[in-house]
């Protein structure tokens, strides 16, 4: 019978999830394919021994001892992170080999160098994983949605910040506990700052911006801001607003130009976005051609990511087969065909506004707040203020018409700058219909 050999680099909760899902789907995947998928080789420096049902793979502690062994037709990089991960992959690629890798970060900041590698190669690049866990995104973008003009892509791409979200949402939870939840939980990043600032999320906005314009679109390019600051005061605005928070990543096609951002949003409880909850995932797309999808599912954990990993093995080792290697383009669009992203200065982004500022309880301070927006030609709907504990400072909720994100910054500029404000405003934009 034929075998598609497999190298794993790393041998964490992905990559067990990896050789358990090739284990126990052993029998169904010879039906799929006609071969044996086999993981031949493990390398890790952090385990001395490997699962049972792993006993005829060699496992080692150096790399190289993958890249080195002619057998292996796919090696497979789960160790995240730039270091060693970028030289490993290109390593492997300079040896002839197919890669597969679910680094985000890696992908989503030195992705244009590695894919240029797999074209001068010959070889494939597969990167399932590296957005929406178990969710087949990537692979709908490429193929699915091939016939499409992408319009628009807006998704909850970060587990962690979607049920850090959530549990403040539904228990009044503060931040701060419900992170700690999380990372016990097990699906936080290694460095919750990536989380919870959003950096996660544009890691992945990055990579399917690629894909859906055939730009190389980069984490640099990503305007990002993160949920740190929201409080469950915010939160209850937001209900009373008829929306919930939602760290979002948006990207809205212009033609000449394309948006890229990542920040908290307060989402209408009408839309799709705002009833995902928990730790799951879910990307929509707007296209031309089909009109709106929606992708939903577990966007990280052992299995789900560990299912995406094979359905990249299973491509690859058809191609292999099939002597189609390249068959569809690893970013959809054929290398000469992919360009470099024109970004929307965010500057020139409208939408309505949600403004807490909390400011000393005194005369005059609310009419100076209203004044500076007024300056600024930004129209308020509503002031609420909310009853205060004695010499606090008080929250006050502005929510504004349609104003232009120049406007906002100048005057969010201005009012931080009052002597009765003593923190920084925090400012969530709101998602409207025509969204
Ligand atoms: N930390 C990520 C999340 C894991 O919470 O979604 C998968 O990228």
């Amino acid at each position: 019978m034929n075998e598609i050999r497999v190298g794993l680099i790393g041998f964490g909760t992905v990559g067990s999830g990896l050789a358990q899902t090739l284990h126990e789907q052993k029998d169904r995947l010879i039906r799929r394919t006609g071969a044996a998928v086999t993981l031949t080789r493990v390398a890790d420096i952090n385990i001395d021994k490997l699962p049972e049902h792993l006993n005829s793979a060699v496992l080692s502690r150096d790399a190289a001892d993958i890249f080195n062994d002619p057998d292996i037709d796919i090696v497979v990089e789960l160790i995240g992170g730039i270091e060693p991960a970028k030289t490993f992959l290109l390593e492997a690629i300079r040896h002839k080999k197919h890669v597969i890798t679910a680094n985000k970060a890696l992908l989503s900041i030195h992705g244009r160098e590695i894919f240029e590698a797999a074209v001068a190669n010959g070889v494939e690049v597969g990167f399932e994983a590296s957005v929406g866990g178990g969710i087949p995104v990537i692979k709908s973008l490429k193929e699915g949605l091939v016939a499409n003009r992408i319009m628009s892509i807006m998704g909850i791409m970060n587990g962690t910040a979607n049920y850090i979200l959530t549990q403040m949402t539904d228990h009044g939870t503060p931040f701060a506990e419900v992170l700690k939840e999380a990372q016990e939980l097990g699906f936080a990043e290694a460095d919750p700052t990536y989380d919870i600032e959003g950096i996660d999320t544009a890691h992945k906005l990055a990579i399917l911006m690629t894909i859906a314009y055939g730009k190389h679109v980069q984490l640099s390019d990503i305007n990002t801001e993160g949920i740190s600051r929201i409080e469950p005061i915010d939160i209850e605005f937001a209900k009373e607003f008829g929306c919930r928070i939602k760290l979002l990543a948006i990207s809205q096609n212009h033609g000449e130009h394309v948006e890229a951002r990542v920040h908290p949003t307060m989402v209408p409880c009408s839309h799709m976005l705002a009833n995902i909850n928990g730790a799951y995932n879910a990307i929509h797309f707007n296209g031309d051609t089909v009109g709106n999808v929606l992708l939903y599912g577990p966007g990280a954990g052992k299995m789900p990511t560990g299912s995406a990993v094979v359905a990249d093995v299973v491509d690859i080792g058809r191609n292999i087969l099939n002597q189609s290697i390249n068959r569809v383009p690893a970013l959809s669009y054929l290398p000469e065909h992919i360009g470099t992203p024109s970004i929307t200065p965010m500057s020139e982004l409208t939408c309505p506004y949600y403004f807490r500022i909390s400011a000393a309880d005194q005369p005059g301070v609310l009419s100076a707040i209203s004044g500076i927006f007024a300056r600024h030609d930004i129209s308020i709907k509503s002031v609420i203020q909310k009853s205060r504990h004695a010499d606090e400072p008080v929250n006050i909720v502005i929510h504004s018409h349609e104003a232009s994100e120049a406007a906002v910054e100048l005057a969010l500029t201005e009012i931080n700058a009052l002597e009765v404000c003593a923190v920084p405003a925090v400012k969530i934009r709101i998602l409207t219909s025509d969204d």
